[in-house]
């Protein structure tokens, strides 16, 4: 069996980690990462998103390389300050345009744009005025989301709303190792959750509204996933009750995000642990947070290991020193797409789109110039075999965004942690496209059927025809 004819095969990347934010000679307003960036210690080494890798000015090339990698789609995120600098009212025409002359490179180069609203650019100018906290936020976002498909949505038919509100409220507002660096309580975080919960379903609304082609909408949260540890029925039974269950106050938890979105209620077991600390919501809320959506976006790295234990409750199995794991440090779970997806389409029935998924690898440019990360290839036959498995089974899967097209500003961690198919030069931006590219490359054209190679490592470069 191989992937149906019109499963899409893409790349992500999101707009402050590639763009530079400095780069329109400062038309755009500052984003919270821009104001963290300023802040010692907060992110590694000092480092900023202030020019990344300068994809502001070299999007054409980027186009280009993306096209020698036969990539059908590109999953791209929109810099809400740099369109509209104070984040509401006046736009900034030379924002707006340069997502316009992307997108129509985008499609010439015959790969198609799926567009994210918001992948943690918040405007410091509405961070000012609360923020999240704020409870015109949504409305806010909303204003915003209308600006930017009126302008795109002749050429643009996918859209996702908010990437992975987990990381943006909960390490944003709960840890505050990310943006805009709050350490609240439930109480507060909770609030913002809610808030980002309505500024969800009020964009689904209005990209409805406004789209002036039929708009295909979906979401791209994260949250811990679990594999089961063996294939009997109990482990299964048992990471299936894991992924679903409130466990903590973490914004992790997969149902408290889920939920609200699929099934228009908070989950019962949540909305006990928070009691007075739970979410404020208001009649009509979980109406306009439950819109109905096209697909289910995943972004999944890893998971935990979960087997059922004497009691019969989940318990998670720790992963032992010499287990295999990423330069991030996160655990190789091959299975975390084939379990998540299934579980995930077997409660909601809703088609799935792995809107990210990939490595960090210390890669460097070798003697012979090249970039050889055999480590990527590995990672990425396991886990995309494993969606295959999981559409073998009959989930319904329409497509996989490996993260990322090229390396680029990783946060916290700065430029430390290396996720792209093509390397960055961060001196020189110079380009180089690692084995891994050549081998993605091939994936696609074979329409995955290069999983089957006895050894996948074969597959880079030179029959890649780069
Ligand atoms: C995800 C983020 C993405 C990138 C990857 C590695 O959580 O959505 O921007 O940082 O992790």
């Amino acid at each position: 069996m191989s992937f149906p004819d019109n499963f899409v095969w893409g790349c992500a990347a999101a707009s402050y980690q590639i763009e530079g934010s400095t780069q329109d000679a400062k038309l755009s307003g500052e984003s919270v990462w821009d104001m963290c960036c300023k802040k010692e210690g907060f992110v590694k080494g000092g480092d900023t998103g202030y020019v990344a890798c300068d994809h502001y000015n070299r999007y054409q090339t980027d186009v280009e390389i993306m096209k020698s990698l036969s990539l059908q789609a590109y999953r791209l995120s929109i810099m809400w300050p740099r369109v509209l600098p104070e984040g509401t009212g006046k736009v900034n025409a030379a924002g707006m345009d340069f997502y316009e002359r992307l997108v129509d490179s985008l499609l010439e180069a015959g790969i198609d744009p799926w567009v994210t609203l918001f992948h943690w650019d918040y405007p410091v100018a509405l961070f000012n005025k609360g923020g999240w906290l704020n409870s015109d936020s949504s409305d806010w976002f909303a204003d915003y989301v209308k600006l930017v498909v009126e302008k795109l949505s002749d050429r643009v038919t996918h859209w996702f709303t908010l990437n992975e509100p987990a990381c943006f409220i909960g390490l944003g507002h709960q840890t505050g190792n990310h943006a805009p660096g709050l350490q609240l309580a439930d109480r507060e975080v909770n609030r913002a959750w809610h808030n980002a919960l309505l500024a969800h379903g009020k964009a689904v609304k209005t990209i409805r509204e406004f789209s002036k082609k039929p708009a295909r909408i979906g979401a791209a949260p994260c949250f811990l996933t679990s594999v089961p540890a063996t294939e009997s029925q109990r482990d299964i039974e048992a990471a299936r009750q894991y992924l679903f269950k409130i466990r903590d106050n973490s914004m992790f938890n997969a149902s408290w995000w889920l939920e609200p979105v699929l099934s228009g209620k908070y989950p019962e077991d949540g909305l006990a642990l928070f009691g007075e600390n739970g979410p404020p919501i208001r009649e009509g809320d979980m109406d306009i947070i439950s819109q109905e959506i096209d697909f289910i976006g995943c972004n999944i790295y890893h998971s935990v290991t979960v087997k059922e234990d004497e009691s019969g409750q989940p318990e998670v199995v720790s992963y032992p020193n010499d287990y295999p794991r990423t330069h991030f440090n996160w655990p190789v779970t091959p299975e975390a797409l084939r379990w998540s997806s299934k579980f995930l389409y077997e409660r909601y029935n809703k088609p799935i789109v792995i809107t990210e998924n990939g490595l960090s690898v210390n890669d460097w440019v070798a003697v012979d110039g090249e970039v050889h990360d055999p480590q990527r290839i590995d990672f990425l036959t396991r886990y995309i075999s494993g969606v295959k498995e999981a559409i073998k089974q009959g989930v319904d899967i329409r497509g996989y965004f490996q993260w990322s097209i090229m390396d680029n500003f990783e946060w916290a961690e700065g430029f430390s942690q290396r996720f792209g198919l093509v390397h960055v030069d961060y001196n020189s931006q110079k380009r180089t496209i690692k084995d891994s590219g050549f081998w993605y490359k091939n994936l696609i054209e074979s329409k995955g059927s290069i999983l089957e190679a006895t050894n996948p490592l074969q597959h880079w470069p030179s029959d890649a025809g780069a």
